[in-house]
């Protein structure tokens, strides 16, 4: 009786890592380091970036299956198996015969200015972010209400309300962490004001 919870949108976090601080402090200067040397070696990324994410590099233009040319991202992709699929099982999907399994992986690395307009994953079912270097302040990322279009005459909510009533809640990023969601949630990073590098790993699942 009384006011119940409906339709839930599912948000995972967690540090990548849960036992080893150690195991994350191995990967991430690791990682850091392919980052930036992909940037160094992806010209095509680097001009894809010039036009599609001022004052940041991506290789989602360029190179977007890291997972199958690096074995450190190799490495990642199998520790972030393991975490979608305890997601998976909290989302209670039926999977059946079919796995969910990893397609695209890419880096984003924000520069000062650079931002990450609202956006959804289409084609794939899972999509998160691993962060690998995150200065203090940096941008966190902002998920949308995905009823928001077709809320007509509602009112806005309280300054106070809480998180599972607001219509945008933003999860600060942070090393070592990474973030789930389904596909169709919309989100951005607003922009980056810090001189020092942002830098995550971008990654989506489908269900085969
Ligand atoms: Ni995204």
């Amino acid at each position: 009786m009384g006011t119940q919870l409906l339709f839930p949108t599912l948000v995972y976090r967690a540090a990548l890592h849960r036992h080893g601080v150690r195991d994350a402090a191995a990967l991430n200067p690791r990682l850091l380091k392919e980052c930036q040397q992909l940037r160094r070696d992806d010209a095509a990324g680097r001009r894809w970036s010039a036009r599609n994410y001022p004052g940041g590099y991506t290789s989602y233009g360029s190179a977007h299956r890291m997972q199958e040319l690096s074995p450190t991202f190799a490495r990642l992709a199998r520790d972030i198996d393991a975490h979608v699929a305890r997601f998976a099982r909290a989302l209670q999907f039926a999977l059946g015969a079919r796995r969910l399994a990893m397609t695209d992986c890419w880096v984003n690395i924000m520069g000062r200015g650079a931002v990450h307009g609202l956006h959804l994953h289409p084609l794939s079912t899972i999509s998160g972010v691993y962060y690998v270097a995150v200065p203090l302040g940096a941008p966190g990322l902002k998920l949308e209400d995905p009823r928001l279009a077709r809320f007509m005459a509602a009112p806005p909510r309280a300054r106070a309300a809480r998180r599972t009533n607001r219509q945008w809640v933003t999860l600060s990023a942070r090393a070592g962490q990474l973030v789930l969601f389904e596909s169709w949630l919309r989100h951005e990073v607003l922009p980056h004001r810090d001189a020092r590098e942002r830098v995550s790993i971008s990654f989506n699942y489908s269900w085969f």
